[in-house]
């Protein structure tokens, strides 16, 4: 099999880089990991290389496998180092001014043909693209987390993409085992879009005094059959990241009513208790599992 994509960059080793990280290198990539936090790399490279230890302990990867793989994961020191891979994906945090500038940093260290692809969740691919010099080049990419689990990607061309990028996007997703899908540039795309439906909707509910929110995590969980309810999902996501996709689609959409921001996850942001990863959000975690309240 010929990959779409043989040396891919992954900026930003966090909850999305690493999963990110993890399945091109399986699709047999090699791969290169930064961050501006060094120990954010070796973090991210050794929750990686566990998971991949845990599935050789199942007997669902031979140990010959877990060592190619762990060979194609490398981190890299600077985005020089970066100069030769031909797709990269930026992962970083959900602001269009920090991202506009690293891939204006990127395009002068990369080959004219390589792939620029943003995982954002909620920010405009051609308003990213307005900042480059080579807009054709440019797409949106969203992965979902936990990225090895959640085997959909949005493909999403900004208004000059060239549309062979997005089919050559899209090959690279099936040979990573997952299933591209064609979004248009619109706000939260189809999934986050969709999803305003679930997290603001079980959010006013809260506010309204209607239920609290284990209540409806376990009703929408065990009755209606989601894998998880829309608090659960807010502590996995963490609010540093999903308040701010809730105001970003917020704000595109010209403060449409039904898209407004919930005072509960500002005041929640502003308190720190953002989510699973940092020990708390809706739930307190104690060994990475929720303590639900009586
Ligand atoms: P995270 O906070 O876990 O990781 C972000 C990483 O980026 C951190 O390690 C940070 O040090 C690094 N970073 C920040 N600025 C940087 C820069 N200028 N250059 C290099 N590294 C930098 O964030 P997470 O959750 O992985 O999200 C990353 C992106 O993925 C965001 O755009 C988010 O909207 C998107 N996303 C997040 C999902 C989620 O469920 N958390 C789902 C789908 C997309």
């Amino acid at each position: 099999m010929t990959l779409a994509f043989s040396k891919v960059a992954i900026i930003g080793a966090g909850a999305m880089g690493r999963g990110i990280a993890q399945i091109a290198a399986q699709a047999g990539s090699q791969v290169w990991l930064y961050d501006t936090q060094p120990e954010a790399i070796a973090k991210a490279r050794d929750a990686v290389f566990q998971q991949w230890d845990k599935l050789q302990e199942k007997g669902r990867l031979t140990a010959e496998a877990v060592a190619g793989h762990k060979s194609r994961l490398l981190g890299a020191a600077s985005l020089q180092d970066l100069a030769e891979c031909e797709l990269v994906v930026e992962a970083i945090v959900e602001r269009l001014d920090i991202k506009k500038s690293l891939f204006t940093d990127l395009e002068k260290v990369l080959a004219p043909s390589a792939v620029l692809v943003t995982n954002t969740s909620s920010l405009s691919v051609t308003a990213i693209a307005a900042a480059l010099q080579r807009p054709a080049q440019f797409a949106g990419y969203h992965f979902f987390n936990p990225v090895p689990l959640m085997k959909v990607i949005e493909v999403i061309a900004g208004l000059k993409t060239d549309p062979a990028v997005c089919q050559r996007l899209s090959e690279f997703a099936r040979q990573m085992g997952h299933t591209p899908v064609q979004a248009q540039d619109t706000p939260g795309f189809i999934v986050n879009h969709a999803g305003r439906g679930y997290s603001t909707e079980a959010l006013r509910i809260v506010s309204e005094g209607i239920a609290d929110f284990a209540t409806i995590d376990r009703i929408l969980r065990d009755q209606v059959g989601f894998k998880l309810g829309p608090f659960e999902l807010f502590d996995l996501t963490a609010l540093d990241v999903s308040h701010h996709v809730i105001e970003a689609i917020y704000h595109q959409y010209y403060e449409e009513p039904r898209y407004r921001p919930n005072v509960i996850t500002a005041q929640r942001l502003a308190g720190g208790v953002v989510g699973k990863k940092v020990g708390e959000g809706f739930y307190k975690y104690v060994d990475g599992a929720a303590q639900v309240p009586a």
